[in-house]
């Protein structure tokens, strides 16, 4: 199975090539029905293109899969149907076979998993995004061990390097401009290689988190983990679809709720730190002690400098949008407004910014919120797919503002997509309070 994956420099290379010049030809396809007057409308062409490239991508597995997905939650930088593509490439890698796993093991101990454990699957239980997790057994402990796919770290670089060009130019974008935004993300997906950073991560976060109610973390194991292998205590639970089919009462799913929500701003008040993907797949639920929520998979951790957590708890603060100098201050100081910007380009980004934040504060700036209402999250989605459509902002190729903001937006609109999912009420809150 191996085999069908292209690994050297120069296969991928021509991949690439391969979607770039499908790309092209779905252009030249769109504008040659546009010519006869057929119906190709815009979505049409990017849902089309998208395929392609996902198509190509998931041909190349690993690294390219992460940079996919990346793509794939900036939803502010992809069309929609870039982003629906993009999403399903987590559930399509094949699995590394059994001897290749064992010979992980022995280029990172010296030794087969036999050999290291008392006991070892070498059936993977769970694909991850750029290796597998087995289940083994030492000293009476059940053990999860995720494996990382060999070359993925070494190869993720010239990947990135593969991908961008491709990606800028689909997109339309200048890549001068998007530097700052693509370092950013750059620099988390080659984290998320380093397992030895996950491990002092996950160790760091948990020992922080310790007196937060209902909330598990596993322990790591040092001394059986490198950077390409992490060994931690196997968390008992399910993932939330699972969760919920099995009909968790309101109470159970408002305690794991409240758990998920406190997690997250004693991560952002308090350590300055957190969890940058969550994901579903990155938490284990369990109605154990009236709901507990197991915490898995700090491979994206993202640090918060104190401005920019000050700037963002300001921007979020109930007075900014009802005040058009504050907000336009905040903003210039965030990058978004800038003072030669023409006068009709600062009322749009004013009026965008103030409907933004409004809805994007609403559960902070209320004692309580019921994330069980999918309203709010239908008018979430709606605000992003509105602002994407706006023909002024579309015109606006440059993206703004501060990349710092990548990730919390992320973590945020994840997190409020998974307590919607949840359909848990929690008492909320202003940050920093
Ligand atoms: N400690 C653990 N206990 C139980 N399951 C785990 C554990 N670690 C990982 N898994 C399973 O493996 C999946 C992938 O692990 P994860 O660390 O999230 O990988 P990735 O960093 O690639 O996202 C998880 O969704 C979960 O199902
Ligand atoms: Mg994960």
């Amino acid at each position: 199975m191996l085999n069908d994956i292209p690994t050297t420099k120069v296969a991928r290379a021509a991949r690439f090539a391969k979607t770039g010049f499908n790309v092209g030809t779905n252009y030249i396809k769109h504008y040659a029905k546009k010519a006869v007057g057929a119906e190709s409308t815009t979505e049409n062409l990017h849902a089309a293109n998208a395929a392609e490239l996902y198509g190509t991508l998931s041909e190349m597995k690993g690294s390219v899969l992460k940079v996919a997905q990346m793509l794939a939650m900036e939803k502010n930088m992809l069309p929609t149907a870039y982003a629906e593509q993009f999403a399903q490439a987590q559930y399509s890698t094949p699995p590394l076979s059994g001897p290749l796993v064992v010979k992980a093991f022995r280029d990172a101990f010296g030794q087969s998993p036999y050999q290291l454990f008392d006991a070892f699957e070498p059936e993977a239980r769970q694909a991850a995004s750029i290796g597998q997790v087995h289940w083994a057994e030492k000293d009476g402990k059940t053990l999860a061990v995720k494996v990382q796919y060999p070359g993925v770290a070494d190869s993720i670089k010239s990947d990135i390097r593969l991908v961008k060009p491709i990606a800028l130019r689909v997109m339309g974008l200048n890549e001068a401009q998007v530097r700052p935004y693509l370092e950013e993300v750059e620099t988390r997906l080659l984290e998320e290689t380093d397992y030895k950073l996950e491990l002092r991560r996950g160790q760091e976060i948990a020992a922080k988190c310790q007196q937060l109610p209902h909330l598990e973390f596993p322990v790591y194991y040092p001394a059986l983990s490198t950077a390409r292998i992490l060994t931690m205590d196997w968390l008992p639970g399910q993932h939330l679809k699972e969760f919920l089919a099995t009909n968790p009462s309101q109470e159970v799913r408002n305690q794991i709720g409240q758990a998920l929500w406190d997690f997250y701003q004693f991560q952002f008040n308090t350590l300055h730190q957190l969890h940058a993907d969550p994901h579903p797949g990155n938490f284990l639920m369990r109605p154990d002690n009236g709901g507990t929520l197991g915490v898995l998979d700090f491979g994206c951790v993202k640090d918060v400098p104190a401005d920019v957590y000050q700037l963002f708890t300001a921007l979020l603060a109930p007075e900014t949008f009802t005040d058009e100098i504050r907000l336009a201050n905040l903003l210039t100081e965030a990058g978004v407004l800038r003072p030669g910007d023409a006068p009709a380009m600062r009322a749009l980004y004013l009026r965008t910014l103030r409907v933004s934040l409004e809805l994007v504060g609403r559960p902070f700036r209320q004692s309580s919120f019921d994330f069980g209402d999918p309203a709010y999250m239908t008018a979430l989605y709606a605000l992003g797919d509105d602002l994407m459509a706006d023909p002024e902002l579309r015109k606006q190729r440059e993206p703004r503002g501060s990349a710092h903001f990548i990730y919390l937006n992320r973590t945020y609109v994840g997190l409020f997509a998974l307590l919607t999912e949840l359909g848990a009420a929690v008492e909320t809150g202003i940050p920093g309070l």
